[in-house]
């Protein structure tokens, strides 16, 4: 089993966003029995509310079902975790806030397995979440297949038990 988070700032916008794209990636390619995927926000500010509806208008215009009440990321959850894949550098930095610097190695910015790792910008802000959409599902696509090529071992071990 392979735990993912994605994390952002309010758990409204882009992380679930994440979440509801690998999910469907995930199914798609008939691994989902592989992975535990969640996401949550660095920020308790949207805690308990539902995805923002211009995110989940842009993934439904995308075929991408699914809804995702808002998380607070917890030391559990970090704990838990394998990957917790943050959508920008302000997410990374409050990350590493959160936990004194530890758990470093799998606090990974998503679009860092991209050939052009950008930060994936807040459509909170600039409201372009076609964009958002788009960065988000080649990171998504990206970390899938580093997983496939990199990982395999996380995935053998799954067929083994
Ligand atoms: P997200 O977007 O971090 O992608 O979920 C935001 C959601 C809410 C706020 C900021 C960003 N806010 O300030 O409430």
């Amino acid at each position: 089993m392979i735990n993912v988070a994605f994390v952002c700032l309010g758990n409204i916008c882009r992380s679930p966003m994440a979440e509801l794209i690998f999910t469907q990636m995930v199914k798609d390619r008939e691994l989902t029995s592989s992975f535990r995927i969640t996401s949550f926000g660095t920020s308790d500010c949207e805690e308990g509310n539902p995805i923002y509806p211009p995110a989940k208008k842009t993934l439904i215009m995308h075929g991408i079902p699914g809804n995702h009440t808002a998380r607070h990321i917890s030391l559990k959850e970090i704990i838990n975790n394998d990957y917790l894949l943050v959508m920008d550098s302000s997410n990374l930095f409050d990350m590493l806030r959160l936990t004194g610097g530890k758990f470093g190695e799998k606090i990974i910015k998503l679009r860092s397995f991209t050939p052009n790792p950008h930060d994936v910008a807040d459509p909170w802000y600039t409201r372009d979440f076609e964009k958002a959409y788009r960065d988000i599902y080649e990171g998504c696509e990206c970390f899938l297949e580093y997983l496939l090529k990199e990982k395999s071992q996380m995935f053998d071990y799954d067929k083994r038990h």
